[in-house]
């Protein structure tokens, strides 16, 4: 397993990161779905997987209790966890008490002690940057005191926000006073490169979420079947852009685009992990060994940015 030391913090995670997002049902059954997400899970820690990332909002947590309940690594994971406080509904006001119950309510599910990285969200109803960039300073004083309290007592360790949007995310970085950056990053969904080299001057650090574009850069998607979730003609932008990222980065590619996406998201060394859904043992064998193999040169994150600003010539 490859680790990385993930910018602006102590923690060496494993470039894979755990998303158990589809990983079981949203209620607690005995069902081939769920085991293989548990064995996912099992297969994934057993491999070295030290990084997981999971929310209440999944309602899979239930699952994941099965294996860390009593599992002998628990207290050598870092978990990850989403702290979406104001949410839509809030009228974007910091409730102090909803952020603390998301913290304990995922130190009891998870059977942890600590989360190492909050990913804080601030959400408006439109959830948009209109509403989201003004709205950040206000909320600055309330959310760190309500941080620096469960960080020192030693519930978690870092934060990092989700801003959604590079307009947002620059806003978050300008108060200086988060860790790194979580975001949506692969070859479709590049907004995020080009604060890249900014974060790292600032000893910032960035997790990849999706680098498979919910699983669209993957090799049964060159073509998918009628019985696919990405069979839905409201899919067939993504699907063209894939078949573009295809043509373009076919040396690099080789044999396989779900290699190469997994490959490309930790070519940038900003980049410590990737948050990718692993549904069973064999897609988490098969990402955890795409990890560590060599990765592309950072030359192929310019080229795909410049493919993405081009809107891939479609
Ligand atoms: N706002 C947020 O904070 C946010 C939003 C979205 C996701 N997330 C997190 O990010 C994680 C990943 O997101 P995601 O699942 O949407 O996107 P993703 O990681 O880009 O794609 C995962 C999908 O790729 C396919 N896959 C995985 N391993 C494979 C392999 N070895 N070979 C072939 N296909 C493979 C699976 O789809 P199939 O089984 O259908 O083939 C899987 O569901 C989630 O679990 C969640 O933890 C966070």
């Amino acid at each position: 397993m490859r680790y990385r030391r993930l910018g602006g913090t102590d923690l060496d995670v494993s470039a894979v990161c755990l998303g158990p997002m589809r990983a079981a049902t949203k209620e607690p059954t005995e069902d081939a779905k769920s085991k293989a997400g548990e064995d996912a899970l099992r297969f994934a820690i057993d491999a070295g997987v030290n990084f997981i990332h999971s929310s209440y909002e999944y309602r899979t947590r239930w699952m994941m209790e099965r294996v860390l309940k009593d599992h002998p690594k628990r207290h050598d994971l870092h978990h990850v966890i989403k702290v979406p406080v104001p949410d839509f509904k809030d009228g974007g006001r910091f409730d102090a008490a909803k952020f603390r119950e998301r913290i304990e309510e995922a130190l009891r599910d998870l059977h942890a002690e600590r989360i190492a990285v909050l990913q804080w969200m601030w959400r408006s109803d439109p959830n948009d940057d209109d509403l989201r960039v003004p709205m950040l300073p206000g909320l600055m004083d309330d959310l760190m005191e309500a941080f620096e309290r469960v960080r020192d007592e030693g519930k978690a360790g870092y934060m990092m926000p989700f801003p959604y949007t590079v307009a947002s995310t620059r806003a978050a970085m300008e108060t200086g006073k988060f860790d790194g950056i979580i975001a949506y990053y692969n070859p479709i969904e590049m907004e995020m490169a080009e604060l890249f080299e900014e974060l790292e001057e600032r000893g910032m650090g960035f997790l990849c979420i999706r680098p498979l574009y919910q699983g669209i850069l993957t090799d049964q998607r060159a073509k998918p079947g009628a019985d696919d979730r990405f069979s839905d003609p409201k899919f067939a932008d993504d699907l063209a852009k894939r078949a573009k990222v295809a043509e373009v980065f076919a040396e690099e590619i080789g044999g396989s685009m779900t290699g190469f996406a997994i490959r490309f998201a930790l070519a940038h060394p900003v980049v410590a992990s990737v948050i990718v859904g692993l549904n069973s043992p064999a897609q988490a064998e098969g990402i955890i060994a795409a990890a560590e193999q060599k990765l592309p040169s950072p030359r192929v994150v310019t080229k795909a940015f410049e493919l993405w600003k081009a809107g891939f010539g479609i």
